[in-house]
């Protein structure tokens, strides 16, 4: 592929439309200092002099195809709380459209980050996890059944908070591979939920999700293939896009047909978010009407942009061109066994 070629699949990204169904969170951080220990118990008391909200788990895959410049739809669960609120105005800021479920039962799923001279001191999660009541459920649907049609390419982002349930996946494929044109389906897995992906289009593992779903260990080219193989058989799914990290990501399309894709060494900051970016690029280069290969590289730029940043970044259509234009061309070569 050239550079001409990519540059040009980074300029058809706009415009196109994914849809973004899972666990929706709010990441919350408090920023401060320590000047003393607490009387009170022996720990620290953090001043506080900083607070700051960001999306989380599907909010985060929904704001990269954002800054991607695709119109993404997020559908998801919030409380009938606060930080529900925060969360809905963050999507607002960051351009999302969104269909939330307020679900009066369970607090909006926030993770709070106390930092101290740069230090995590604690994580505060409020969560409850667990699927969705039946009325809730049947509204899902109800949103489903409306928008579908709008949308060719659609990620299932699982955090394992319950909203990607055994109930809901029992009526979501039936409904999907009953239209006439049916959506792509890609997933990001939780390992715990692995069973409840069958037949999906494309699923993206990292290693370690790719051998607790293989059920083997993974580290050389050998074994990654060997796990791909055992994920097909497990899952019956289309295609399978194993994550390497530093080492870049293996595409099966099919069982048979794996290619490698390499990343270029460069400083990284911070991978956090990187699998967001991966998912949420090659679900929107899809959506625009690119094979999987292309729409894979592109993802492994928009994943270098990331991690050369701080906190979970996104990438934009300029910082790709513009990593494109400073990198070789990726030397894509297949994997025989
Ligand atoms: N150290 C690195 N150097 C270059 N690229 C990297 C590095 N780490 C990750 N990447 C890029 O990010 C992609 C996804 O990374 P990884 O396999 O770590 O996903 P992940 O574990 O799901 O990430 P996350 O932290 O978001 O859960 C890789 O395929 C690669 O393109
Ligand atoms: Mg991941």
């Amino acid at each position: 592929m050239s550079h001409e070629m990519i540059l040009d699949a980074v300029k058809a990204l706009k415009g196109h439309k994914v849809m973004i169904i899972g666990d929706l969170m709010l990441d919350h951080y408090l920023i401060g200092g320590v000047e003393r220990i607490s009387p009170e118990a022996p720990v620290p008391v953090v001043q506080v002099k900083d607070e700051s909200y960001l999306l989380g788990g599907a909010g985060n895959v929904a704001r990269n195809i954002a800054d991607l410049g695709g119109k993404p739809l997020l559908i998801g669960a919030v409380g009938t709380d606060r930080n529900g609120e925060v969360l809905e105005d963050l999507c607002g800021q960051a351009g999302l459209s969104t269909r939330l479920i307020q679900d009066g039962d369970r607090p909006t799923t926030v993770k709070t980050r106390i930092i101290a001279h740069n230090q995590q001191v604690v994580r505060v999660d409020q969560e409850r996890v667990g699927p969705l009541s039946p009325a809730e459920m049947d509204t899902l649907f109800v949103i489903l059944e409306e928008n579908l049609p709008d949308y060719p390419v659609i990620i299932l982002s699982d955090y394992g908070k319950g909203f990607i349930s055994r109930e809901f996946m029992d009526r979501f494929m039936p409904m999907v591979q009953g239209r006439s044109t049916p959506p792509l389906v890609l997933v990001d897995p939780k390992t715990v939920n692995y069973d409840l992906y069958q037949g999906v289009d494309l699923l993206t593992p990292n290693t370690k999700e790719a051998s607790e779903g293989a059920n083997l260990p993974v580290s050389d080219r050998e074994s990654i293939i060997e796990a791909g193989r055992a994920i097909f058989r497990r899952l019956g799914c289309r295609n399978l896009l194993i994550t390497l990290g530093p080492d870049g990501m293996a595409l099966f399309e099919g069982q048979d047909s794996i290619r490698h894709i390499p990343t270029f060494a460069r400083k990284v900051f911070d991978v956090t978010g990187a699998g967001d970016t991966v998912i949420a690029t090659t679900a929107l280069a899809l959506a625009a009407g690119m094979d999987l290969l292309t729409a894979c590289t592109l993802a492994n730029y928009a994943a270098g942009v990331v991690v050369a940043q701080v906190g979970a970044a996104t990438a934009t259509p300029d910082d790709l061109e513009e990593t494109v234009n400073e990198l070789p061309e990726p030397q894509v070569t297949f994997w025989q066994e």
